[in-house]
């Protein structure tokens, strides 16, 4: 099933948020709106928004209520990528230049803390102050993530706990606000607003650990960004954390550095893709799923349920 199947339900809400997306964009800047634009045409799964809209209908259901707090999730997501592109020096996403590639450096900063800002404009139209606590916490805990990230670049001697608390603070826990946040703007209860956040934690953690092995398995044309960066740049994620622990494994991928020639990278991700590394990564995101299905099935029986075990089921087996 296509993902967008699992929510059919709720194409006019989601086209109603996208709708939304362009218009809080829209700035007087022609630079600033037209990079925002690139970035939001490009298209993307829009799984944060997808998650908002799920997770509400647990509560007194909006729509012109909720798509404020969808369109506020997506905008900070985006913002997030943006920077990331810089951080990374990435050259494509979402299929498309990057913002720092197509215009610069400097024009992706802006544009991102551009893109951040209008999510905070979006949000102030909420008059929960608890909604905004946990937005501004999730944002602080992204924010370490990334800082964390660059911190263990290369660093070969991490271990799993590392990595997955990195994971968490970078994507996981924005995921388990999509899903806390959607709840709280319904006016859920607090008992059924921190099990939807659990839920998105747990297929959050599977989400990364997926993009993580997608890295090495993926293609191009399906990620819509080069497959093989994590390695080069440093960045030691679950497959090759499995890999290492092979000693003719870890002494080759201890020599991977910034220099390295594409040919020589290509031998060690070879090397990883066949230790049986990526199954056992792939076994660690199951185990994170059957623990966001765990939690779903205590959850009350709606039409979002359905489909957002649907969803965490997708999440394990996506090719993008
Ligand atoms: C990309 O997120 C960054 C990660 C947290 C893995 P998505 O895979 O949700 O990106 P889009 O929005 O679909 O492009
Ligand atoms: C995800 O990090 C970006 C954020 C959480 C800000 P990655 O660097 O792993 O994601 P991609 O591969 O660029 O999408
Ligand atoms: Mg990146
Ligand atoms: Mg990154």
């Amino acid at each position: 099933m296509k993902l967008k199947m699992m929510y059919s339900f709720l194409d006019s809400d989601i086209n109603i948020i996208e709708q939304s997306l362009e218009e809080t964009v829209q700035a007087e800047s022609p630079l600033l709106r037209n990079a925002s634009m690139h970035l939001l045409q490009a298209g993307g799964k829009r799984i944060r928004p997808v998650f908002v809209l799920l997770s509400a209908k647990f509560g007194s259901y909006d729509i012109s209520e909720i798509k404020k707090v969808a369109v506020a999730l997506e905008l900070i997501h985006m913002a997030s990528l943006v920077h990331d592109d810089v951080i990374d020096d990435a050259e494509l996403r979402r299929g498309k230049p990057t913002i720092k590639a197509k215009w610069d450096n400097r024009t992706a900063m802006y544009t991102g803390d551009y893109i951040f800002a209008k999510s905070l404009e979006v949000m102030t139209e909420i008059e929960r102050p608890e909604a905004h606590e946990i937005l501004a916490k999730t944002i602080v805990e992204v924010c370490v993530g990334e800082i964390e990230q660059i911190k263990d670049k290369y660093r070969f001697d991490q271990n799993l706990r590392d990595y997955l608390l990195r994971i968490k603070r970078k994507t996981a826990l924005l995921i388990a606000a999509s899903c806390q946040l959607g709840a709280v703007a319904a006016g859920v209860d607090e008992s059924i607003h921190k099990k939807l956040y659990k839920f998105g934690y747990y297929v959050g953690m599977s989400f990364q650990i997926t993009d993580d092995i997608l890295d090495f398995t993926g293609t191009e044309k399906e990620l819509g960004k080069p497959a093989g960066g994590d390695l080069l740049q440093g960045n030691i994620t679950l497959p090759v954390l499995f890999a290492m622990e092979d000693e003719d494994i870890r002494r080759e991928i201890v020599k991977v550095n910034e220099t390295m020639d594409r040919k020589e990278i290509e031998k060690v991700i070879s090397l990883i893709k066949n230790s049986g590394a990526i199954e056992r990564s792939f076994t660690v995101s199951n185990q994170y799923l059957s623990k966001a299905l765990a939690v779903l099935d205590t959850l009350p029986q709606n039409r979002a349920k359905k489909s957002l075990r649907d969803i965490a089921k997708f999440i394990g087996k996506r090719k993008f």
